[in-house]
């Protein structure tokens, strides 16, 4: 599944992939070289184990949001990227640890979505996005004026795709709870805390250009005339366009202190568990 996922082939495009630093997909431990960066986690010991080589991951023994090491020289995109790569399933990305517990954590591939939910999704997914392109717009702080026209912006594009499902006669409704909170939350938190705030737009952002095209797949088959949706076309290279939105990230990341990082790190468990109960109503 994850080999579909346009940012696979984007990430590998713009960087090699280095197999000592990617997370075994079936160990949640992983024997490390002494001198490796990882040195610098937590090493927790075992009865009966030599402790100095084990390091143990994110899902077993710290918090996700622990630093991951190469992001000091890497840039601050890869710690975002491995913090959000650990809060998916194992069913939902080669890299993730998280046990499937929700429906909307279930494999995409054994999803029952329905076309009423899918338009529910859609609702809520645009006033997310015209949230977030408000408070871009807006820049109550200078940071986030460099995220003005990245090409990554999806209003317009699901403004389009509800009013074509509009000419067919279906109803689309209002905004709902998922989509509602989610918004508020993200107006609230941009106005006092940028490092944060931060963390929920490239979660949203890069979810829809990985995530978000694997699911289109599966509901290509419910919408009417098999209709490839706008939401899921850019105008551009995407991955080009990914990796602008990456080096304008890592621009202003340079500016921050590691406690701000942190907090920006800590934030996308939230950013995980509002965009799910968003996911959720494709399968209401
Ligand atoms: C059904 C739900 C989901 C599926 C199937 C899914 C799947 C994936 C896959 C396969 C990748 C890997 C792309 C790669 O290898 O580079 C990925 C990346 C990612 N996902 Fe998800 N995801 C889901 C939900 C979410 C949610 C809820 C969020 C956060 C709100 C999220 C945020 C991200 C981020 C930030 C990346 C990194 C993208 C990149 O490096 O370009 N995903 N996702």
């Amino acid at each position: 599944m994850a080999s579909l996922a346009p940012s696979t082939q984007c990430r590998f495009l713009f960087k090699k992939p280095n197999p000592s630093i990617l997370p075994s997909p079936n160990f949640s431990s992983s024997v490390i070289r002494k001198d490796s960066p990882y040195s610098k986690f937590q090493l927790l010991k075992f009865t009966g184990m030599v402790t100095r080589n084990v390091v143990v991951s994110a899902v077993t023994s710290e918090k996700p949001w622990k630093r991951y090491p190469e992001g000091e020289t890497k840039g601050f995109v890869e710690e975002m990227r491995f913090v959000a790569m650990k809060l998916h399933t194992r069913q939902q990305a080669l890299e993730g640890e998280m046990e499937a517990k929700a429906p909307e954590e279930q494999p995409v591939e054994n999803w029952e979505p329905t076309l009423d939910g899918y338009l529910k999704f859609l609702v809520d997914s645009k006033l997310v996005y015209d949230t977030l392109e408000e408070i871009i717009d807006k820049a109550s702080f200078p940071s986030y004026a460099e995220f003005r026209n990245t090409g990554l912006e999806r209003s317009e594009k699901l403004a389009k795709d509800l009013e074509w499902f509009r000419e067919k006669g279906y109803a689309v409704g209002e905004p709902s709870a998922p989509g509602i909170t989610y918004a508020q939350y993200l107006k609230q938190l941009s106005d006092k805390d940028p490092q944060a705030f931060i963390c929920h737009f490239y979660n949203v952002y890069f979810a829809n250009s990985s995530g978000g095209r694997i699911i289109s797949k599966k509901i290509t088959e419910e919408i009417p005339e098999n209709k490839e949706l706008e939401c899921y076309k850019w105008d551009g290279d995407l991955c080009q366009l990914l990796q602008n939105v990456k080096d304008k990230l890592n621009k202003v990341a340079e500016n921050w202190s590691r406690d701000d990082k942190d907090r920006c790190l800590e934030e996308t468990q939230k950013s995980f568990k509002f965009y799910r109960y968003i996911l959720r109503l494709i399968l209401t």
